[in-house]
């Protein structure tokens, strides 16, 4: 496993710090600034064409790339700007719900997601404590069933195939968010029978902001009919018709003009997490997540994320005093992590960091909470 150190000069950042932040927005790989560099010769160089040289396809072909990474097939996965933008877009197939109005939500999904489904009058969000309380509240009046795959504040894996057969058995329609798994957590939407799966790309797929996606199941795609569309939604948008005729497949889940820089730069993170392999990368987490559980066991900090492997996401909880004070702590010691409200400080390693940046974050760690170093402060709030 100590062959995926040689990755590390491909990401710039890892050469001045410990970058443990990879659940929030992960090191930047090089090659996305060629990238970048690559859709400004175009647009200085090849202006208008462009768009028939690639740039008008990108929320489908970039979203093949994603395909390949989470199990999708080609054609079924599309780009849009973030998870909330993908899941209204979902939400607009189910406009006049009636009596399935109902979208069984664990509390621990993010909150964004949450936002959107509250603010929808005709929908009434139902709240559930886990995974397992999902599958009991699911009944007959139930329209979706948003899921993280893996939770954001405490990296749990959740159990979806339970959910999956319960919600179809009732019904309902799943949108899994695969945000915090895509990238670092392996699985396939398509042997999920997931109806919907959302993500983006700044966290384990390494391809910044703005790049967030859309699969549908293909059978679904035939037939809903969103009504948050535009005209790459359309089935000719160069014909400039008046009347709506929708694209066939994931196309309809498509708005207007695509946010093509955005894309540009992610492909470079897709392009390392498809070389290494998600596997690969699965097996590097598992031991570096179970390092640094050792660590802090061994330090006496309290772990506050699951120990078991099967519910194991890529991050490390860590509770401690002050986790405000101690995340500055650690930030003033070039230890790059973040922390959560009621959670801890979240300590996210990827297939690049090294055991020893590990061992150095949690012997700082040990010191910072040990000496009381993390000085009071007033009004400190959770940052990225
Ligand atoms: C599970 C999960 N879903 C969604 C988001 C973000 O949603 P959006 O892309 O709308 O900003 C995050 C984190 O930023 C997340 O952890």
């Amino acid at each position: 496993m100590t062959d995926l150190l040689a990755y590390r000069d491909r990401f710039p950042i890892l050469g001045d710090c410990t970058y443990l932040i990879n659940h929030s927005l992960a090191a930047m790989p090089a090659a996305a600034e060629e990238r970048l560099l690559e859709y400004a010769r175009m647009w200085r160089e090849r202006g208008i064409r462009s768009w028939g040289e690639g740039w008008w396809d990108l929320p489908v072909t970039v979203g093949d790339q994603i395909g390949r990474i989470i199990g999708a097939p080609p054609g079924s996965t599309v780009t849009h700007q973030n998870v909330t933008v993908a899941e209204m877009v979902v939400l607009s197939c189910f406009r006049q719900p009636a009596d399935r109005n109902r979208v069984v939500y664990e509390e621990a999904n993010f909150p964004s997601v949450r936002y959107l489904y509250q603010a929808q009058p005709e929908l009434e969000v139902v709240p559930v404590e886990n995974d397992v309380a999902i599958v009991e509240a699911i009944d007959e009046r139930t329209l979706l069933v948003p899921i993280s795959h893996v939770l954001f504040k405490n990296a749990e894996i959740q159990d979806v195939e339970p959910i999956v057969r319960r919600a179809h058995e009732a019904g309902a329609h799943v949108v899994l968010d695969c945000y915090q798994s895509a990238g670092v957590v392996p699985f396939d939407v398509t042997a999920l029978d997931v109806d919907f799966a959302v993500g983006g790309s700044v966290k384990w797929l390494c391809g910044g902001p703005g790049a967030g996606w859309l699969y549908v199941r293909p059978d679904l795609a035939q037939r809903l009919e969103p009504t948050f569309v535009g005209w790459q939604g359309h089935a000719r948008p160069f014909a400039f018709e008046p009347e709506l005729e929708y694209a066939a497949g994931a196309r309809r889940f498509l708005t207007g003009t695509p946010n093509v820089p955005a894309l540009y730069a992610a492909t470079a993170g897709y392009d390392v997490i498809e070389e290494v392999g998600v596997e690969r990368i699965r097996m590097r987490s598992l031991e570096l997540t179970q390092l640094l559980i050792d660590l802090l066991d061994a330090a006496g900090l309290e772990v506050g994320s699951p120990r078991e492997p099967a519910r194991r996401g890529g991050t490390v909880l860590v509770r401690t005093p002050d986790d405000a004070g101690v995340h500055r702590a650690l930030g003033e010691r070039g230890i790059i992590c973040d922390f959560r409200p009621d959670a801890g400080v979240r300590l996210g390693p990827h297939f690049y960091n090294s055991e020893d940046e590990l061992r150095g974050t949690v012997a700082a760690l040990s010191e910072i909470v040990a000496s009381g170093s993390y000085a009071p402060h007033a009004g400190a709030v959770a940052r990225f």
